[in-house]
């Protein structure tokens, strides 16, 4: 909001005849416009609106989430997917060890599932997730990988990253590629592949695990956007701090934040902001419709009850 402000500002470059004003005005405003952000919840302090940039025009932006179990970090997944291909029609691979992603987009009819059950499966992969990208509604293929052995999970996980990332090369511009779970491919050398090149290719990761290391400092440096959700735990904070570059009041913040509750920082700013994520309307443990806690009603209503006690 602040930089919107100064953009609203700026014409009065206009006045005073600054033409390199002006264009600065005009690349700032083309930018703005051309940035596709995907609302994820309300200012906890404002009730604003806050949203992650996901695309611009040169390319894609890349997003770390992390915090501990229970959080809310695969809920907020499943919500950028939606969000993702009905504001930006974008396509969609989310990369799913638990099968929790599946569980909460299943109900959107936007997504198809890719269920891999056995090395056999694993080695059609890329064209079963091709062909279900022709199926599916929105446009978002979750990759369900939860029936796997755990040394199953290790080795396939590879492979189903380093297909999905080719077949979204293949897609063009906006595409979204969201891995749950990261600590199981941290060490991947496909990952730091797509860390790299996908922004060129408009190919925007979002990579979602508990522990602020698990990204190690490539990742973290070659993400513009990340949501940290909240912990009381000393080791967490202190490597936020030190991954992230936080200011410290923000830092302390994050004991403060509940369920569903999180920061969000953007690059190049030392600054976060807190969030209250919408929820969607079911959860992973109540598989069933949501009533008054859905889609941010009530969520909206409690961010302006506390800008209101403020
Ligand atoms: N935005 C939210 N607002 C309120 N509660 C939430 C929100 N997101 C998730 N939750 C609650 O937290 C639980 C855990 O969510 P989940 O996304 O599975 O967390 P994680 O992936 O961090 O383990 C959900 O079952 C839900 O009840
Ligand atoms: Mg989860």
């Amino acid at each position: 909001m602040k930089s919107f402000n100064k953009r609203v500002i700026q014409p009065r470059g206009l006045i005073l005849g600054k033409f390199w004003e002006l264009v600065d005005y005009l690349d700032s405003m083309t930018r703005y416009v051309e940035s596709a952000f995907v609302p994820i919840g309300y200012d906890i302090l404002l009730g604003r609106i806050v949203g992650i940039p996901l695309w611009d025009d040169t390319g894609a932006r890349h997003t770390v989430v992390v915090g501990p179990t229970g959080r809310g970090k695969t809920s907020l997944a499943a919500l950028v997917a939606v969000l993702s291909s009905l504001l930006h029609n974008a396509t969609v691979v989310a990369v799913d060890p638990k099968g929790d992603l599946w569980s909460l987009l299943s109900w959107s009819g936007l997504a198809v599932h890719v269920e891999v059950e056995s090395s056999r499966d694993a080695a059609y992969l890329a064209s079963r997730i091709l062909r279900a990208l022709g199926e599916s509604v929105g446009g978002i293929v979750v990759v369900d990988i939860r029936y796997l052995s755990e040394g199953e999970k290790y080795l396939h996980l590879e492979t189903a990253l380093s297909d999905a990332f080719s077949l979204l090369q293949g897609v063009g511009r906006r595409s979204l590629l969201i891995v749950d779970e990261f600590w199981r491919v941290k060490e991947s050398y496909v990952v730091r592949k797509i860390v790299r090149e996908g922004r060129s290719s408009g190919i925007s990761l979002m990579l979602v695990s508990q522990q602020p290391e698990d990204f190690g400092p490539d990742v973290w440096s070659n993400s513009s956007n990340s949501v940290v959700f909240g912990s009381h735990d000393e080791t967490y904070l202190e490597s936020i701090k030190r991954l992230s570059g936080m200011a410290s009041q923000d830092v302390s913040f994050i004991r403060r934040l509940g369920v569903g509750e999180a920061l969000v920082q953007y690059h190049g700013s030392r600054r976060a902001l807190p969030v209250r994520v919408l929820q969607a309307p079911i959860t992973v443990k109540n598989p069933g419709v949501g009533g008054t806690g859905s889609w941010g009603r009530v969520r909206y209503g409690q961010a302006a009850d506390s800008a209101a006690q403020r």
